[in-house]
């Protein structure tokens, strides 16, 4: 009988859609996952509850004063948390740029990393791929089309610092086409926040979903891929699959396809990722083809999503533009949370922002968190001038 992983866990971001769908994972593997860490941000009844369900050591929340005790648990740290010594694997699973010191650090210290918070990748991939390589750790991407990516390549390609393999001719990442995907266009001015946060194929985070429905979502993750499979952005396409069952393709370079399925169920590229090398079992519902019947694939109408073509402009702009994009996009996610500005106001403002900026071509990260904290700031300001209508 094959011995299974036994692990150590961190969770950063414990209480967010991602973080709780892991502690289900963890709740279902007593014996082989533990949970040696957790970090939150502001929801700190739900950490409690998690600190008393799984009893972590140590705990993380940037209300919480560091080195006391805490419903059982030791508060430290983000950095700590991110680096101790007991831990082998670190889940980033935050959202926006709040990642990025986290996964730096996890790295460092030469944890395995299951990066969910594609916008690190985003704004930092080539700092974050570059210092995984370094240190020889590999980044275990989370995400359902990443993973079913990287499960796709399982047999032909190794998974190191980065997944690059020669003998893949694209990738094709599917899209459900979001909330609003058979709106008429002229109609979308006016959706509301509720309707903009009704998936239809997935329960997630509110960011993400936004980001589902005006498709930035899927911009940000071709620029995940780019970085985590070390291809260059013609090799990646993107194809309109409405029944999100089919998560991603690989096709190689002898003309054969292989692709990843599955109900559409984050517990399993998660559980997938705090398992590698190994499969664990599960008992989630299984996926009934023949209730299905067919899966249809379509080319993406790019007129209806303009934060897509932003979002391509940007990755192919390269330097500083990405990191705008993306701390421009989650000022705007927000606005519209907030009731501040429309739906269709989202790529305005996203595009204002990347029209403001000056470029950086050939940027130190130090230039990447200034651009990030810049967009912010102005925005910000541009707000409080009054003008909050994009
Ligand atoms: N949800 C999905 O199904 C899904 C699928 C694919 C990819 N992703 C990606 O995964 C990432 C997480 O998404 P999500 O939907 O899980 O987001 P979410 O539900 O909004 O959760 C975000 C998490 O980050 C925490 N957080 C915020 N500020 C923090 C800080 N300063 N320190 C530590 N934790 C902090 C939040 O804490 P509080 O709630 O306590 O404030 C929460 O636990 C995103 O990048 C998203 O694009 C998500």
């Amino acid at each position: 009988m094959v011995e299974k992983v036994t692990r150590s866990i961190v969770i950063v971001g414990s209480t967010g859609s991602i973080g709780q769908q892991a502690l289900e994972v963890v709740r279902a593997h007593p014996a082989e996952l533990r949970v040696v860490g957790l970090a939150a941000g502001k929801r700190l009844d739900v950490l409690a509850r998690q600190v008393h369900d799984f009893k972590p050591s140590y705990v993380n929340a940037p209300s919480l004063t560091a080195a006391q005790e805490w419903h059982g648990a030791i508060t430290t740290t983000l950095e700590n948390l991110c680096e101790l010594p007991e831990a082998d694997l670190v889940l980033i699973a935050t959202v926006g740029s709040t990642g990025l010191a986290p996964t730096l650090t996890a790295i460092r210290a030469r944890k395995l990393v299951a990066l969910a918070n594609k916008e690190v990748l985003v704004m930092a991939g080539q700092w974050v791929m570059a210092e995984a390589q370094r240190v020889g750790v590999p980044i275990l991407p989370v995400d359902s089309e990443h993973s079913a990516v990287w499960q796709c390549f399982a047999g032909d390609c190794r998974l190191g610092g980065d997944l690059a393999c020669s003998s893949i001719e694209r990738i094709i990442l599917t899209a459900s086409g979001g909330a609003f995907r058979d709106r008429p266009i002229e109609e979308l001015a006016a959706v509301s926040r509720e309707e903009a946060l009704a998936h239809p194929n997935w329960v997630m985070g509110p960011k993400v979903t936004i980001d589902s429905a005006t498709l930035m979502n899927k911009g940000f993750e071709v620029i995940e891929a780019h970085w985590l499979f070390g291809l260059p952005y013609e090799k990646i396409d993107v194809l309109l699959h409405r029944e999100s069952i089919v998560h991603a393709l690989v096709e190689f370079y002898d003309g054969s396809l292989r692709a990843a399925l599955g109900p559409p169920d984050m517990r399993i590229p998660v559980q997938h990722a705090l398992t590698y090398p190994e499969r664990f079992p599960a008992s989630w519902p299984r996926l009934k083809l023949t209730e299905i019947g067919k899966l249809s694939f379509s080319p993406l109408n790019r007129r209806r999503y303009p934060c897509f073509n932003l979002a391509l402009d940007a990755a192919k702009t390269g330097g500083t533009a990405p990191a705008v994009l993306s701390a421009a996009d989650d000022v705007a996610v927000r606005l519209f949370l907030e009731g501040k500005i429309g739906f269709a106001d989202i790529p305005n403002v996203v595009d204002r922002a990347l029209q403001a900026h000056r470029l950086i071509a050939q940027p130190t990260l130090d230039d990447v968190l200034d651009a990030d904290r810049r967009t912010r700031e102005d925005l910000e300001a541009s707000l409080d001038r009054g003008t909050r209508r994009a």
